[in-house]
């Protein structure tokens, strides 16, 4: 997709349609006014004939508008103005991209005139790039048939001329975080046959050669070196060997301490031998997720050429139930030199994690995130909305969750008690890999924040925000546009 900023009136310009908006009341907006005087009333003529109010997300194509040079007209309801903000913003864009007719090869959008709190140019334009491109995704379907893809392939962002320079600047902006966005759904998407631990290994070193970052993939012997007993216990199950990937994009000031990404890279979960029950069990293809978020942010900010030092660290293996798979009862060795008793195989997440969070120490960060889709029960506590944030330190969640509203990829904040943590107790090794039914989500954080004691950490649990499931099954591609706006803005903070 091409997007190019313009300058000028819709009713001079030549375009295979023209996006403008409509408020509740049938109230027609600037640019829309300007197409009804040009036109002889013709858009409130079609709005008197009650073909549309104005709802949120309602469309409504007008073909030869008369005087106007333009092909099609697309009418998009925006709600009450009153109330409009950035989320109906979002939501008108992408109800009109959607609606566009097939034969729309370039479209005109006059949206970014309406006047939303809180927000300015550059964000309205940064942001209808990002939604434009997540409504326009196409996944790579393995089909006999290849499905034709859709025509349109150029959009015209019309702006007042004094915003051209932050406008063009929004654009590049918005298509890092979604090209980003695009990976990571990419990635997710993937059969579980194609994206393996060894996939993801040449995945980063593709993106390292692109972007310049230092990478590392780790194989089964060096991680046995390394002692990372826990992570080993998970991958022993599977054929696929493990990988641990450690991607480097250092071009912030030399002494400002990186900050460590670390994601969950488990390519599926079939629970091991604590097997999973066989409906549904497909999408734990999508258990990788974390991984792919990583990668996604890596190639935003790669493409930004962020001033900022990050590190991401995946671990990365299948959770399989072999004849050598670890079985419940069993007892692992962590890096940290803390055991675990394996109570449940199909608690594997924390277990892979928490020697990558180990591992993150020699990086002296200044904070660490892991992102994980790590428990069902944080789906039963926040459903698919919010991502679940647990932290060891406020300052950091606080900067998360602003990053989350900020990109409409939003997180809540969770509880990370030390009454939990008894949960854990065992009477074998130095912890229990479950915690039993209740606040199964907290008991997983409280497991992780017994290898994050030396540093500052979150965890962001995204099993409800990762994929999608049902008709429209398909990965977000979220939280990289939480995450590339949380290293957007510590750069900012750095210079
Ligand atoms: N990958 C799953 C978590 C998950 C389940 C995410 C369903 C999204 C949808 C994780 O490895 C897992 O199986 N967790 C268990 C933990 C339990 C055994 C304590 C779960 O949530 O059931
Ligand atoms: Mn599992
Ligand atoms: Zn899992």
């Amino acid at each position: 997709m091409e997007f190019s900023i313009k300058n000028g009136n819709p009713e001079k310009q030549r375009s295979d349609c023209l996006i403008v908006g409509v408020f509740e009341g049938r109230k027609l907006t600037d640019a829309a006014k300007s197409l009804d005087s040009a036109s002889n009333k013709a858009l409130s003529a079609v709005l008197k004939n009650g073909d549309m109010e104005g709802k949120l997300k309602t469309t409504l194509v007008l073909h030869h508008v008369a005087e106007i040079p333009a092909t099609r007209v697309l009418l998009v309801g925006l709600g009450k103005q009153a109330e409009f903000n950035e989320r109906s913003y979002r939501q008108a864009v992408s109800a009109a991209i959607k609606a566009l007719p097939k034969g729309v090869v370039n479209a005109s959008i006059f949206l970014t005139e309406l006047v939303i709190k809180k927000s300015d140019i550059h964000s309205k334009v940064a942001q209808l790039v990002e939604v434009v491109m997540d409504a326009t995704y196409q996944i790579n379907a393995i089909k006999a048939k290849k499905a034709e893809p859709k025509a349109l392939n150029k959009i015209s962002v019309y702006v007042a001329k004094s915003e051209n320079t932050a406008a063009e600047t929004a654009v590049k902006h918005g298509m890092s975080i979604a090209a980003g966005v695009s990976l990571a759904k990419d990635l997710g998407n993937l059969p579980p046959n194609i994206c393996t631990p060894t996939y993801l290994g040449e995945q980063a070193k593709q993106l390292a050669k692109e972007y310049g970052f230092k990478v590392e993939v780790l194989e089964k012997a060096d991680i046995e070196k390394l002692g990372m007993g826990s992570f080993l216990g998970v991958a022993q199950g599977s054929k696929q060997p493990p990988r641990l990937i450690v991607l480097q994009h250092l071009k912030g000031k030399k002494p400002q301490k990186p900050v460590v990404l670390v994601g969950k890279g488990i390519t599926f979960d079939t629970g091991g031998i604590s097997l999973k029950p066989g409906a549904e069990m497909d999408e734990m293809k999508y258990d990788m997720c974390g991984a792919a978020s990583v990668l996604g942010t890596f190639k935003a900010i790669g493409e930004m050429n962020l001033a900022i030092n990050a590190v991401g660290v995946i671990p990365t293996c299948e959770n399989m139930p072999d004849a050598g798979a670890i079985k419940p009862g069993d007892i692992l060795t962590s890096m940290s030199g803390q055991t675990i008793e394996v109570l449940n195989t199909d608690a594997e997440g924390r277990l892979i994690l928490c020697d990558a969070l180990t591992y993150a120490e020699r990086f002296e960060p200044s904070a660490v995130v892991d992102i994980a889709t790590l428990t069902g029960a944080c789906v039963i506590a926040l459903g698919h909305h919010p991502s679940g944030l647990f932290s060891n330190k406020d300052a950091l969640a606080d900067e998360l969750l602003t990053a989350g509203e900020i990109s409409h990829d939003r997180a809540w904040h969770m509880p990370l008690w030390e009454d939990y943590q008894q949960q854990l107790d065992s009477n074998f090794a130095d912890m229990a890999n479950i915690g039993g039914r209740a606040g199964g989500s907290i008991t997983a954080a409280c497991f992780l924040s017994r290898y994050t004691k030396k540093y500052d950490w979150a965890h962001l649990d995204i099993a409800g925000t990762a994929w999608k499931s049902g008709k429209e099954k398909g990965g977000t591609g979220r939280p990289v546009p939480l995450l590339t706006t949380f290293l957007l803005r510590r750069a900012v903070r750095a210079k």
